[in-house]
């Protein structure tokens, strides 16, 4: 295992984060309690997170300053401060965002996302000391390539939540529904009421809307919370664990914290059975495995 992998294993293991963790928790908790706050905070309007597209700003010019303060150019000093000054401004809204993601993590996820966030404060506090010197006179080149360096270890962690540990991936981002139609139960099985229905791996999620058979995928994309467990609100459904709303005919992002729609599946009824399918063009929804054509195109006919 290479030094780094140790290292956020070790991160990923280390419950003794746990009790500081379930109190910033409880914090923010208090303090996002608005779910249209946390609708704006989670990035439902762009289809993505929010923060990991939030963060260019504050990374960008922070690091762009410590980039202008290594040149050794004296002109270029008054820049480099406005950018750490801009840097500083944009890093509130991005923070909140992220709180706002990690307040939807457990275990290994949360620990991680701590020590992810207290480097990047760390390099927050460095870069305003840095401001600050400068303001008096100074040069806060030292205190800025703290700054970089602390960011540059929450970058990385960052990266390792995202990649590695997929918090903020659309958790059906590689089920393969039946490409061809399924048979999966009588047609008067279906009712107004949220019913599951697994075929092989996935989980899909019927009922009616306006009379007609709708079939979503039952896995919510934020986290994967089992929509049929969820509650009914019109012709919506209620995600049992963060209270996403998703359209059920659509699959639509009602409201967050989920950003990504639920797939829909195509259905039909045939002497008295329903059946479903979902023409997959994504290669790695439809084939995970690796490079298969002919697999990926039958998807689409
Ligand atoms: S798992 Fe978080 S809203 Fe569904």
């Amino acid at each position: 295992m290479r030094a780094s992998e140790q290292v956020v294993d070790r991160l990923e293991r280390a419950q003794a984060l746990d009790p500081v963790a379930g109190r910033v928790n409880a914090f923010w908790s208090t303090a996002l309690r608005s779910q249209r706050l946390r609708d704006l905070l989670s990035g439902r309007q762009l289809g993505h997170p929010l923060h990991p597209a939030a963060v260019l700003v504050p990374a960008g010019t922070l690091l762009s300053a410590t980039a202008l303060d290594l040149t050794g150019d004296p002109g270029l000093r008054p820049a480099a401060r406005r950018l750490i000054g801009l840097g500083l401004l944009s890093a509130g809204p991005t923070a909140l965002a992220g709180w706002s993601d990690w307040l939807d993590t457990e275990g290994a996820e949360r620990r991680v996302g701590i020590v992810h966030a207290a480097s990047n404060a760390a390099g927050l506090v460095s870069y305003g000391a840095s401001w600050w010197q400068r303001h008096r006179g100074g040069s806060g080149l030292a205190a800025g390539l703290v700054g970089a360096a602390a960011l540059g270890l929450g970058g990385w962690l960052g990266g390792h939540l995202a990649y590695a540990l997929g918090v903020g991936v659309d958790t059906t981002a590689f089920h393969h529904g039946p490409a061809d139609w399924t048979d999966v139960l009588a047609a008067d099985e279906v009712t107004t009421a949220l019913r599951q229905v697994d075929i092989g791996e996935v989980s899909v999620l019927l009922t009616r809307v306006e009379g007609r058979i709708v079939a979503i995928d039952n896995r919510c994309t934020h986290r994967g919370g089992p929509l049929a467990d969820g509650e009914r609100d019109g012709d919506c459904v209620v995600c049992p664990w963060h209270a996403s709303r998703f359209d059920l005919a659509t699959g639509d992002v009602r409201q967050g914290p989920a950003t990504r729609p639920q797939p829909v599946y195509e259905v039909r009824e045939t002497a008295g059975r329903v059946e479903i399918r979902r023409c997959e063009i994504r290669a790695l929804r439809a084939n995970p495995a690796g490079p298969a054509p002919d697999r990926v195109l039958a998807g689409r006919r």
